[in-house]
């Protein structure tokens, strides 16, 4: 085989296998046998090593399965994806309907189309096939996400026969179902629980709707991982330089016949009166369907007249949305209850009556605290109105009191801790009560214990807050120092209660667990020190605080010893910060603490590693870090810090640079985007400190 034949060779099983991978990593539609693979590729090894000037980094040999990306390719529309006008009322949507019958006339049609609430995505079809799929990114230009929309069953790799043209690009929105949405992130949420994350950071890292996870999901490196979260796509918008048809109605039925999944609730109107009962319609119908929608889009159907009208710099002036109203329903308050959080703030939640909304059941709202309960005037078993904005903790908006029950009481908050029955406190000038038990009100110290464990304080991993609940019901353990003396015989056997406590379903500790739990508590000395200050659960002093204080004290003597003034000298740090700062440090509970976990051998000082470089080539500059990196996050501050950044933890005008990670949040990268801040890599940062 000459050279020439070995390279064509060569890159043909390269695509060849390519496909297959393809087909089996991320699709699970084999197409090929698997002893038929690997004698292709066998073949294609030895090719290799015959020519290996032709091999490629593409290579099959070179990877497994799915597409894994280490940053997606930005590629310039070749129409720009605008967005649309917004209109709220019937009185807006006039205006709009006056406008447009001033410039072309009355003789026209409109297309009511369904606003699917996911992301915009933009297809290339060249002869009938894929060949790339972008995301909206600026409009202007977006990430090439081809393989990872590949994903999408609903979407065609290769069209139907028919008389589409040489290449066209088609527009629509990729979406999550509904129940997907609900069955991922209540998986999500137990593998979080499972891991020992709080509840506050569960909160933080759950989808906040389907939205927000497909958008997630779309953007994710690996495509093998896309595949396991079903995104769906309706499309809406056919762009081509010879228009496929006269009109925006007939396009969409062709695209139909093509193979693309077209929805099926789209309808031309003649009057203006006809598009509003299409809006009223869906606004109530909606509930019933799988998929989210925030409103409608009202498109002037004839091309010719779409040319007429042109557009504003941002907006067609042919095409306009109706958003509906946030979603709301009402239901019976059953009863207000009072959770004890482990610094004995309490935060009262609403028990509801389960009821639909946005298709999902809502059982529970949170109320808070004291001002918004007087607020909302919340009297027992009133009526509320539960609303939900795009968010998963539905939150009452009013009270139906037309249907209050006669002589009902009016809702008072809380005065003693339902744990542990002490009288609360609101201090002046807080809006939150506390449980000023602190020593004593047993939720409480079972929560200190908790963070302690915590994946970002000592990372315990092997005790949940199930162990925990037994450790401490059963007197093993009071506080979080006693873990450093458990031994075999305590831990062994062991009942806990697991689940829900009504169901009480019980387990108990068996030697492998028992043996991970002591490995996982040894290995926590090894913790830096600033974990560890985070970790003792100072009111107030979170992550970013922690390692500031560790910065300018090193040891945890100079910190104990500072004064208010010494205190006050650190960068951000308050008065009030300082302030519990000094009353943690002056009760000698937490002194005898502290000795016991400087005995047991934990960090409470910091540690030069002379392996992290260190500069001051960032002076001055502000960075937040939001995604996932080869390092862990803190490593990366860390970095930051040493070579003289400053570490924020939100997006501002004044931040200088955003570090973007996989798996970063779409409104924090859009928020960044409009306020043009600077998106950079980790490795565009590692540059620039080298
Ligand atoms: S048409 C130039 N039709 O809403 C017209 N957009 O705010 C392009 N959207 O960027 C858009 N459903 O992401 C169109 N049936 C629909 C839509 C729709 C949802 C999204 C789309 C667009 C945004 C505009």
């Amino acid at each position: 085989m000459n050279e020439l034949e070995a390279k064509i060779k060569i890159d043909n099983l390269t695509q060849l296998l390519n496909e297959h991978n393809y087909k089996y990593y991320v699709l699970s539609q084999p197409t090929l046998k698997d002893s038929e693979f690997d004698l292709l590729l066998k073949e294609l090894e030895k090719l290799e090593t015959e020519f290996p000037q032709f091999a490629n980094t593409e290579s099959p040999t070179q990877k497994v399965g799915g597409a894994i990306t280490k940053q997606f390719q930005t590629v310039k529309h070749k129409y720009p994806m605008l967005s649309l006008g917004n209109t709220y009322s019937e009185d807006e949507l006039r205006e709009f309907d006056n406008r447009i019958r001033k410039s072309i006339g009355d003789n026209f049609d409109y297309v009511c189309e369904l606003k699917f609430d996911g992301l915009a995505i933009g297809l290339t079809y060249q002869k009938g096939k894929l060949v790339r799929a972008v995301t909206r990114g600026n409009g202007v230009e977006g990430d090439d996400v081809t393989n990872n929309v590949k994903t999408i069953k609903s979407i065609p790799h290769q069209l139907k026969p028919g008389n589409y043209p040489d290449e066209f690009e088609i527009r629509g929105e990729v979406f999550m179902h509904k129940k997907t949405f609900e069955k991922l992130n209540d998986k999500l949420k137990n593998e979080l629980e499972q891991k020992g994350f709080d509840e506050d950071e569960i909160r933080e890292k759950l989808y906040k709707n389907p939205r927000n996870f497909a958008s997630g999901t779309l953007k994710m490196m690996d495509s093998r991982e896309v595949a396991k979260r079903p995104l769906d796509c309706f499309l809406y918008f056919i762009y081509c330089d010879i228009p496929v048809a006269d009109n925006h109605f007939d396009s969409l039925k062709k695209a139909e016949s093509w193979g693309f999944q077209i929805s099926d609730h789209y309808k031309k109107c003649k009057t203006l009166e006809d598009v509003f009962s299409f809006i009223t319609n869906y606004d109530s119908e909606r509930e019933k369907l799988s998929y989210e929608i925030d409103g409608v889009v009202i498109k002037v159907n004839d091309y010719h007249q779409q040319q007429e009208l042109g557009f504003t710099a941002k907006n067609p002036r042919w095409a306009i949305s109706y958003k509906f109203k946030s979603q709301s329903a009402s239901t019976l308050l059953e009863k207000v209850t009072f959770q004890v959080g482990r610094t004995g703030a309490i935060t009262p939640v609403a028990n509801l009556t389960p009821v639909q909304l946005a298709g999902t059941t809502v059982k529970r709202a949170s109320l808070y605290n004291a001002d918004e309960i007087e607020r909302l005037d919340l009297h027992e078993l009133d009526e509320v109105f539960v609303e939900k904005g795009g968010e998963i903790i539905p939150k009452i908006t009013g009270v139906d009191i037309s249907k209050r029950k006669p002589h009902a009481h009016q809702i008072r908050y809380a005065t003693h801790c339902p744990e542990c029955a002490t009288e609360l406190i609101r201090k002046e000038g807080e809006v939150v009560h506390y449980c000023p038990n602190e020593d004593g009100c047993p939720t409480q110290l079972k929560g200190k214990i908790e963070h302690f464990i915590g994946r970002k304080a000592m990372n315990i991993d092997s005790l949940g807050a199930e162990t925990i609940n037994g450790l401490f019901d059963k007197g093993v353990i009071k506080n979080y120092a006693d873990l450093y003396t458990l031994k075999y015989e305590d831990l062994i056997g062991l009942e806990f209660t697991v689940g829900d406590e009504e169901e009480n379903k019980k387990r108990s500790l068996q030697k492998k667990s028992v043996e991970n739990i002591l490995q996982g508590i040894e290995d926590s000395k090894q913790i830096p020190f600033e974990r560890v200050l985070f970790a003792l659960g100072i009111r107030m002093i979170g992550e970013t605080v922690a390692q500031k204080l560790v910065q300018h004290f090193h040891t945890i003597e100079k910190l104990e010893n500072a004064t208010m003034e010494d205190l006050l000298t650190v960068h951000e740090i308050g008065e009030k910060i300082a302030e519990q700062l000094l009353k943690f440090f002056s009760d000698i509970k937490n002194k005898h603490l502290i000795e016991k976990l400087k005995n047991a051998g934990l960090q409470f000082e910091i540690v030069h590693d002379e392996s992290i470089k260190r500069s001051n080539k960032l002076e001055g500059k502000s960075f937040l870090v939001s995604g996932v990196f080869t390092i862990s996050r803190d490593e990366l501050k860390k970095t930051i810090q040493l070579n003289g950044g400053r570490n924020v933890s939100s997006i501002s005008k004044s931040l200088d640079y955003l570090i973007a990670g996989d798996k970063m949040g779409p409104e924090k990268l859009k928020k960044a985007t409009d306020l043009t801040i600077k998106i950079i890599s980790e490795e565009e940062f590692m540059k620039m400190i080298d």
